[in-house]
């Protein structure tokens, strides 16, 4: 039996990764003052067919539950965000600033970087409708790429507004209820043959492709790109009016983070949604709202084949998973005063294993360079002395066993990772 496909297992190191990439987007996060919330993974089928868009009604995972409700696997968190907000906003000071990391379900064909579930992060600013709370925003996607360690030779935000299009489309005479269909078009035009786009655009091709080759102008898109470039950020941007997204909901500016190699699927995109707060509320509830996404399988493809940012994740991975003590036990009858030690230490905070049952002492250091252990101390004949090994530089000491603790702390590595893991020593902290 396999895993469903578009559906993963993750393995230890598979697991590593992922919480590097959710450590990364939470420590961003909250540099920029955004709290984590979480919802349902679950929500009725309406919500997503009312609110999400018709490519995504498409790729719903759905069924009637024992209740006889029809529901939904989440394939996006903002419908939830914002019916979460229209309920219960009034508990929160304005603009709110939210985060979350929620896992999605689409039922699209699996292929390069894109699959039936993935990691999402979401960021979101409510109730701040000026185009400051955009700029914020997109320079919370711009920190995060460089967090990864992207530089803007590595990534590009693509920017764009859908009121110009509205504006477009107005002086056209386009029906509003047309309009969805012809964003739809611009939005595929990038991924399909210009004949197509042009048939499927009709009347309005012409136009539409000289905004598109020769660009528009839009006051407010160049008042986002100044204040990325007070923040130094400006380089990572580029005003691209073919960006207009696919889900509905949006209202104005949008925006979607590429690959500048063009080789990869979106890593990110976002925008404007000021009325969707307002219709899931039944008019209750008016907030401009604006939140961009952020998927880990793309993110996750661009890091592994970008030299910079996948030695920065695989030497923060190495430092995670390192241990610091394992314990060898080389004389049985020194288990118990071994598994005395082991608990003390890691009451204080160390990452310490041992042998579970006897076993000779070349494979015990064996497992002990396997798992990447700082230093190993040896219970054996030297009892009451143990014997303290740093692995990396085959270093050997004899340590009277009450003293242990203390030599230990004062290693500069080993006393730093301890105080890093943030455990107070429970019998006292002495010796730290
Ligand atoms: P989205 O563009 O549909 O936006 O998804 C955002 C990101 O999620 C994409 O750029 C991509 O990295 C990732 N993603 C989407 N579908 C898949 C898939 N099947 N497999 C792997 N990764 C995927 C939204 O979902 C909006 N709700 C974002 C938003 C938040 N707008 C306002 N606030």
């Amino acid at each position: 039996m396999q895993a469903l496909p578009g559906f993963r297992d993750f393995l230890p190191d598979d697991c590593a990764a992922r919480n590097y990439i959710f450590t990364q987007w939470r420590n961003v996060s909250r540099r920029y003052g955004f709290a984590e919330y979480d919802g349902p993974l679950l929500e009725e089928l309406d919500l997503f067919v009312r609110k999400s868009g018709a490519e995504i009604v498409k790729q719903l995972y759905d069924f009637t539950d024992k209740g006889g409700r029809a529901v939904a696997l989440r394939p996006e968190m903002t419908p939830t965000l914002a019916r979460m907000v229209a309920a219960s906003h009034r508990d929160f000071r304005k603009p709110i600033k939210w985060f979350s990391i929620p896992q999605m379900f689409r039922y699209e064909r699996p292929q390069k970087g894109r699959l039936r579930e993935h990691y999402q992060y979401n960021c979101d600013i409510i109730g701040e409708a000026s185009p400051d709370a955009d700029v914020e925003l997109i320079a919370v996607c711009i920190d995060i790429l460089r967090a990864f360690g992207l530089t803007a030779d590595d990534v590009v935000v693509r920017i764009s507004d859908r009121e110009f299009w509205a504006d477009f489309l107005r002086a056209q005479n386009v029906a509003e209820d047309r309009w969805q269909q012809v964003l739809e078009v611009i939005d595929k035009s990038e991924r399909e043959a210009r004949e197509k786009t042009a048939e499927r655009l009709g009347d309005l091709a012409e136009a539409v492709f000289r905004i598109l080759e020769e660009g528009g102008r839009s006051e407010k898109l160049d008042r986002i790109v100044d204040g990325l470039r007070q923040r130094g950020l400006a380089d990572f941007v580029k005003v691209d009016l073919r960006i207009v997204r696919g889900l509905a909901y949006y209202t104005g500016v949008v925006f979607e983070a590429f690959d500048r190699a063009g080789k990869l699927r979106a890593i990110a995109g976002g925008g404007r949604y000021d009325n969707l707060i307002h219709q899931l509320s039944a008019g209750s509830a008016s907030l401009p709202a604006l939140g961009f996404a952020m998927g880990d399988v793309v993110l996750g493809e661009l890091i592994r084949e970008n030299a910079a940012a996948s030695a920065k994740m695989k030497a923060t991975m190495a430092r995670d998973q390192q241990l610091d003590v394992y314990v060898v036990i080389a004389k049985e009858e020194r288990r118990g005063h071994a598994v005395a030690q082991v608990q003390e230490l890691r009451d204080r905070g160390y990452r310490v294993d041992y042998p579970l049952t006897e076993a000779k002492v070349g494979k015990q250091f064996q497992t002990a360079e396997h798992l990447n252990a700082e230093v190993a101390v040896l219970y054996g004949d030297e009892w009451p002395q143990v014997k303290v090994k740093r692995l990396a530089t085959r270093d050997e000491q004899l340590v009277p066993h009450e003293e242990l603790l203390a030599r230990l702390v004062a290693s500069s590595t080993l006393s730093s990772r301890a105080e890093r893991s943030g455990v107070e020593g429970s019998r006292g902290s002495s010796e730290r």
